[in-house]
C-alpha cells in the first residue's frame, strides 16, 4: 500500500486554508501539525479541523514527529528562514509564491538546495495546469513561427474580494500588490514555455503614500525572442481578469480566467478546450500529486526555487519601472 505523507502548515489565512480543504480530499498527504503567528487563526483553523495538531511555534511544527513535508503559507517575508530550518530537519518543503523578496537570502538557500540535493518547490498553481501543456506545445511548433505574447489583468478591487480577510501585507508596496500576487504566476507560465524574460520597460503606477501597492503596470518584455506585453491595472467591472495569449504564425492560444483554455486556427473562431472547472479541478489534483513525487525524491514538474526566483526577478525589475527611452 502507498505510504501516506505527514504535512505540517505554517501560516492558517486565505491560503492555509484552501490548501487543507484541498489536502482533506487527497489520498496520500494528511495534514497534521499546524500553526500561525496569529493565535487567533490557529484557533479557527483547530475549530474547523478538530483533528489537527496545533504545534506551540513554528520551530515546533518543524520538530514534530512523523512529519514528512512542510507547507508554508506565510507572506513573503519568513518563507526563506522557515524553509532552511525545515531543510535542516530533512523536511521536503512546499512553499508558498512569492519565493522572497530577499534575493541573497534565496541565492544562498538555491545554493545549499543544490549542494545538498534537498527537496523544495513553490506553489505556483499553473505548473500543472493543461493550459500551460497546452501552450508548451504550441511554442513547439503548434501554432507555427511564435510572434508575441499578450498577458492582461485587471480587477475591481485589490486586495480582490476572496482575499478581503487576508492581512495588510497583501495591500502593500513592500511585499504584496497585484504583480507580485498574480503576474507573477503568468510571468512563471511565460518563462517556463519560453524562458527567461527581459524587461524592455515598465511603468509601474504607485499611490501617493508611499506604503500602498501598485495600481497599474504597463510593460514591455522579451522571452525567447518574442515581444511581451504586459497590461494590468486595479479597474473594470470583474473581480480577477486575467488572459494570457500566445500567438503564432498560423494561430494562437490563450489562458483565461486561470485554468480556462481555447485554442484558434489562423483567424478562425476562438475554440474553448475543455471544461474550465473541470480543468481546474484536475490541475490542482495533479498539483498535489506532483508534492507526493517531490517527497519521494521523484521527477516532477513543480518549479524550484531557482525557478521561483527568476520570477520573482522579472517581478521586481517590473515594480522598480524602467523607461521605455532604456531600450
Ligand atoms: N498559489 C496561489 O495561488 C496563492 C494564492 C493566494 C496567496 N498565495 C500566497 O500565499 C501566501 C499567504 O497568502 P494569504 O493570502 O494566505 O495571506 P494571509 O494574510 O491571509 O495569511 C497569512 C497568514 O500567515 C500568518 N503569519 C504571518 N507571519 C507568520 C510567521 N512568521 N509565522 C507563522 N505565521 C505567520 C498570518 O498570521 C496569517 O494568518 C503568500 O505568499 C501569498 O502570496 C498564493
Amino acid at each position: 500500500m502507498s505510504e501516506t505523507f505527514h504535512v505540517g502548515l505554517i501560516g492558517l489565512g486565505v491560503m492555509g486554508q484552501r490548501m487543507l480543504a484541498r489536502l482533506a480530499a487527497h489520498a496520500r498527504l494528511r495534514a497534521t501539525w499546524v500553526w500561525d503567528a496569529d493565535p487567533a487563526a490557529l484557533a479557527r483553523t483547530l475549530s474547523a479541523y478538530p483533528q489537527l495538531q496545533p504545534a506551540a511555534s513554528a520551530e515546533a511544527v518543524i520538530a514534530a514527529p512523523g512529519l514528512h513535508t512542510l507547507y508554508i503559507a506565510t507572506p513573503p517575508a519568513p518563507h526563506m528562514a522557515l524553509s532552511n530550518r525545515a531543510f535542516d530537519a530533512g523536511l521536503a518543503v512546499f512553499c508558498e509564491k512569492p519565493l522572497t523578496v530577499d534575493f541573497d537570502a534565496a541565492r544562498r538557500t538555491i545554493a545549499r538546495i543544490d549542494a545538498g540535493g534537498l527537496r523544495a518547490a513553490v506553489n505556483f498553481s499553473l505548473a500543472s495546469s493543461p493550459g500551460l501543456a497546452a501552450l508548451q506545445a504550441a511554442a513547439q511548433g503548434g501554432i507555427g513561427q511564435l510572434q508575441a505574447v499578450q498577458i492582461e489583468l485587471a480587477f475591481t478591487r485589490w486586495p480582490r474580494p476572496w482575499q478581503a480577510a487576508a492581512g495588510a501585507w497583501l495591500a502593500e508596496r513592500a511585499e504584496g500588490g497585484f504583480s507580485r500576487e498574480v503576474l507573477s504566476h503568468f510571468i512563471f507560465v511565460l518563462q517556463r514555455v519560453l524562458g527567461t524574460a527581459q524587461v524592455l520597460a515598465s511603468q509601474p503606477d504607485y499611490p501617493a503614500d508611499g506604503r500602498s501597492a501598485e495600481r497599474a503596470l504597463e510593460a514591455t518584455l522579451q522571452a525567447g525572442g518574442v515581444p511581451v506585453q504586459v497590461q494590468a491595472a486595479v479597474a473594470g467591472v470583474v473581480d480577477d481578469f486575467n488572459r494570457f495569449t500566445l500567438q503564432g504564425s498560423t494561430g494562437a492560444v490563450e489562458l483565461r480566467d486561470w485554468f480556462g483554455l481555447q485554442q484558434r486556427h489562423g483567424d478562425g473562431p476562438w475554440l474553448p478546450q475543455g471544461d474550465a472547472a473541470a480543468m481546474r479541478q484536475r490541475g490542482q489534483a495533479d498539483q498535489l500529486d506532483q508534492w507526493v513525487a517531490l517527497i519521494e525524491g521523484r521527477p516532477h514538474s513543480l518549479p524550484g526555487f531557482a525557478e521561483a526566483l527568476a520570477v520573482q526577478q522579472t517581478i521586481e525589475a517590473l515594480l522598480a519601472g524602467q523607461p521605455a527611452t532604456a531600450r
